[in-house]
């Protein structure tokens, strides 16, 4: 009987060493992944200055989702807090925040490709939804955001449990500058109309959540009480067939609901309820052509 005890006893030990040993190796190797610098190279585009271009920027600049975390004012917000550790601020990016001494190659690196001024990745924020983004797209956001008035300092918040930042530290949760192709070359223009082509370069920014082939499942890093996000493709387990038309889907994208009044949930609303007609329509048109593939496999 003392040997059993002893035994386990030395056994539960052993495991607890081997935890404690397995989470500092993950937090140090997430330390270090997230102090490792990318070479990326961006080449140079114009800013434009007329006032269609800057009203452009601010349509993009809310309906493409910056407000969820940066604030309508580009001040910064928070935009998750679970009250059980998980919290997430964005920073401040107007001139008078992060970004007062960005260049418009710096803007291009860190919006597109995920990689800040100085080489490192950014964590949190959804690179991957804005990569495709056009220089006249990105030009037009960037000209807006660098002519919102300047707020207050409020720097970038993580709180998350030390297992999401150890899975990080092993890359199985990944930062945006990895899960982007650095080498693929930038987006053509897309002329924007209720077509499938163009859907596709608006559902970009859906990808980072309902994973690139939009088929949904858990979103890595999420906190654990989201939902997994939905089948958007016709394949098992589609959401799709609750839309058949395009007016039932607007209808949801502008009050978050679905057709029988229930809510949907985790989804950025604040900003897809500001996408005008043609981009949610176009969207929509692209959904239907999206190959099918089951529920969950991103
Ligand atoms: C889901 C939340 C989220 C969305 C959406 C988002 N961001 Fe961010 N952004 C962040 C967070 C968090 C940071 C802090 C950097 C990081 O993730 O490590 C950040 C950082 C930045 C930075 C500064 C990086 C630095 O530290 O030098 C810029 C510039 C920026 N975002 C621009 C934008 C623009 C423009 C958009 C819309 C196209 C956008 N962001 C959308 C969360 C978000
Ligand atoms: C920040 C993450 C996030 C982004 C970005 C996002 N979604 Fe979702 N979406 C979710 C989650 C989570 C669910 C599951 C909600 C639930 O089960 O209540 C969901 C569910 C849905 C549903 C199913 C609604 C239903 O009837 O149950 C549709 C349709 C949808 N999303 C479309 C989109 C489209 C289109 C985009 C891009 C324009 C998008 N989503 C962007 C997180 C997101």
């Amino acid at each position: 009987m003392r040997r059993w005890i002893k035994w386990t006893v030395g056994l539960l030990l052993a495991l607890v060493l081997l935890a404690v040993g397995v989470a500092t190796a993950g937090l140090l190797m997430a330390e270090a992944r997230h102090n490792r610098r990318i070479a990326v190279s961006v080449a140079p585009f114009a800013l434009p200055v007329d006032a269609a271009s800057l009203e452009h920027g601010r349509y993009l600049f809310t309906s493409r989702g910056c407000v969820v975390c940066h604030g309508a004012g580009g001040g910064g917000r928070e935009f998750v807090n679970n009250g059980k550790g998980i919290r997430m601020v964005g920073p401040n990016i107007t001139p008078g925040g992060v970004t007062a001494r960005y260049d418009v190659a710096d803007w291009a690196r860190t919006v597109r490709q995920g990689v800040k001024p100085d080489g490192r990745p950014v964590f949190i924020m959804p690179s991957e939804d804005f990569n495709r983004l056009t220089d006249a797209d990105l030009g037009a956001l960037v000209a807006y955001a660098r002519s919102l008035p300047p707020l207050p300092q409020q720097a970038a918040v993580f709180e998350l449990p030390l297992p999401v930042r150890a899975l990080y530290g092993f890359g199985v949760i990944q930062d945006a500058a990895e899960k982007i192709d650095q080498s693929r070359p930038r987006s053509q223009q897309v002329v924007k109309a209720v077509t499938p082509a163009y859907g596709a370069y608006v559902a970009n920014m859906c990808i980072g959540c309902h994973g690139p082939g939009l088929s949904g499942g858990r979103v890595p890093g999420a906190p654990p009480d989201w939902p997994p996000t939905a089948n958007l493709t016709s394949g098992e387990g589609s959401v799709m067939g609750r839309y058949p038309s395009a007016e039932t889907f607007l209808a949801m994208l502008k009050s978050g609901q679905r057709p029988d009044g229930s809510r949907v949930r985790e989804m950025p609303f604040s900003a897809l309820s500001q996408l005008d007609d043609t981009d949610a329509r176009a969207i929509y048109a692209f959904l239907q052509t999206v190959p099918a593939r089951p529920a969950g496999r991103r």
